[in-house]
Formats: structure tokens, sequence, C-alpha cells
């Protein structure tokens, strides 16, 4: 088996972060989410955290060069040797060039949505503090389900950054796709299917090049 090293690439509320829960659960890899990463160091007030969160609250990407750095060193960990899957990263054509001088990218998974539905997806999405995400159409209580926390709404999800997220997205990430299709290493799926027809979709695809 080839070394599972994936990214998965897609508009903010494309539903990665759903999908990765449950690819790095099948096959046993750790999901590295920059913005995890980043709403931790936030959380825990660290200079980091700081200088992250006024970008961040404004829609912005965090710089290339900060985030380079973090990735480099969380894949040069041991639980990284055998794949991993990569959240939110890499964003933009510097970040990618950073990735391939010291990774091989195997898959890149583009998971597809129209713009008005990751828009309603994002207005609905609530968190709780474990990492667990839900969406206010299909759940109603205001509690996790998993650790009873409290539900919250992120500070990025809110309309007025949600529009700048997204031209963020298609200005400087959404050329990705194109980068990676060269590469040959890109695989499309319908993301406004069902969360277990997501999933089926990326499962298809990780088993049948590996
Ligand atoms: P990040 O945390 O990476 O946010 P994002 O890419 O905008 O993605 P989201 O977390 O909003 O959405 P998602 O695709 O994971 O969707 P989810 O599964 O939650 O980054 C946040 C910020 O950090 C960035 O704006 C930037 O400032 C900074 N940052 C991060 N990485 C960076 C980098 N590399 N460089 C520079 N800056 C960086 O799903 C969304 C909702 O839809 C949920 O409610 C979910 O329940 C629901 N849902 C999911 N799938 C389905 C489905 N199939 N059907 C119906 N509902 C669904």
């Amino acid at each position: 088996m080839k070394k599972l090293s994936l990214v998965f690439l897609g508009a903010p509320g494309a539903g990665k972060g759903t999908q990765a829960t449950k690819i790095c659960e099948k096959y046993n890899i750790p999901h590295i989410s920059t913005g995890d990463i980043l709403r931790a160091n936030i959380k825990a007030g660290t200079p980091l955290g700081l200088q992250a969160k006024a970008v961040i609250d404004k829609g912005q990407l965090v710089s290339d060069e900060i985030v380079i750095g973090l990735i480099k060193d969380r894949l040069a960990q041991e639980d990284c040797q055998k794949g991993y899957l990569l959240d939110g990263f890499p964003r933009t054509i510097e970040q990618a060039v950073a990735l391939d001088s010291f990774e091989n990218v195997a898959m890149a998974v583009n998971i597809a949505v129209k713009e008005d539905e990751v828009v309603e997806r994002i207005a609905g999405r609530r968190m709780c503090a474990c990492g667990e995400s839900y969406h206010i159409s299909t759940y109603s209580k205001d509690t996790c389900a998993k650790c009873g926390g409290k539900l919250y709404q992120r500070d990025d999800d809110k309309p007025e950054t949600v529009k700048a997220r997204l031209d963020v997205y298609n200005k400087q990430t959404a050329p990705l796709i194109d980068y990676y299709a060269a590469k040959k290493v890109l695989y499309t799926v319908d993301g406004s299917q069902s969360v277990q027809d997501v999933f089926a979709s990326i499962v298809k695809v990780i088993d049948g090049n590996n």
C-alpha cells in the first residue's frame, strides 16, 4: 500500500472537516486541519493565536510562512509516516509548492459544492469545543451529542465574514484545482450529496487509487 498522503480541497463549508473525521477514522491516519490548529492557538492565547485571530475574523488567510512552518513540523512527526489527511492546507499556490518540496501528495480530493449551498451550510453550522460540528437543519439541540458541551457559532461564520472567505477562496485557493489536475492527482467528488454518499464517493477514490 502506498503512503496515504491526502489533501482535501473545497470551499469553506464544503464538508472537508465532516468528511476528514470519518476518512481518518476509517484509514487510521491523522487529521491535520490548519483551521483547527489555529483555533486551538487562539483558545490557548498563544502569540500565534493572537496574531491569527485578527486575520481569521476578517476572513483573510494567515501568512503562508506561518502555516507552512506549522505543517512542516506536524508532518515530520512519527504518526504521519504512514499517511495523513490535510484539511485546509494548502490554500495558496505558494503553500502547495512548499508542500511539494518536502512531501509527495498521492491524492487531492476536491469536495465540490455550489456557492449558495455552502453559504447555507455555514449559516447553520454549530460547533462544540470538542470538535464536533452540527447543522441546525438536522440537529436542534444546543448541546453536543458526544460530550454534552454547549454549541456555539464560529466567529468567522457570521455572514459578512463568510463573503470575504468565499472571495479569498475563489481568488487564492480555487487555482489549486488546476494545480493538482496538472499533476494528475486530482479527484473531484460531488459534495452536494448526503454526508454518507460523499463519504462513499471519497472511499471509492481512495480505494481505487491505492
Ligand atoms: P478552516 O477551519 O479550514 O475553514 P474553511 O476551509 O473555511 O472550512 P470550514 O471549516 O468552514 O468548512 P468545512 O469544509 O470543513 O465544512 P464542514 O465539514 O464544517 O479555516 C478557517 C480560517 O483559518 C481561514 O479562513 C483562514 O483564515 C485560516 N486558515 C486555515 N488554514 C489556512 C491556511 N492553510 N493558510 C492560511 N490561513 C488558513 O461542514 C459545514 C457545515 O455543513 C456543517 O454544519 C456540516 O454539518 C454541514 N455538512 C457537511 N457535509 C454536509 C452534507 N454532505 N450535506 C449537508 N450538510 C453538510
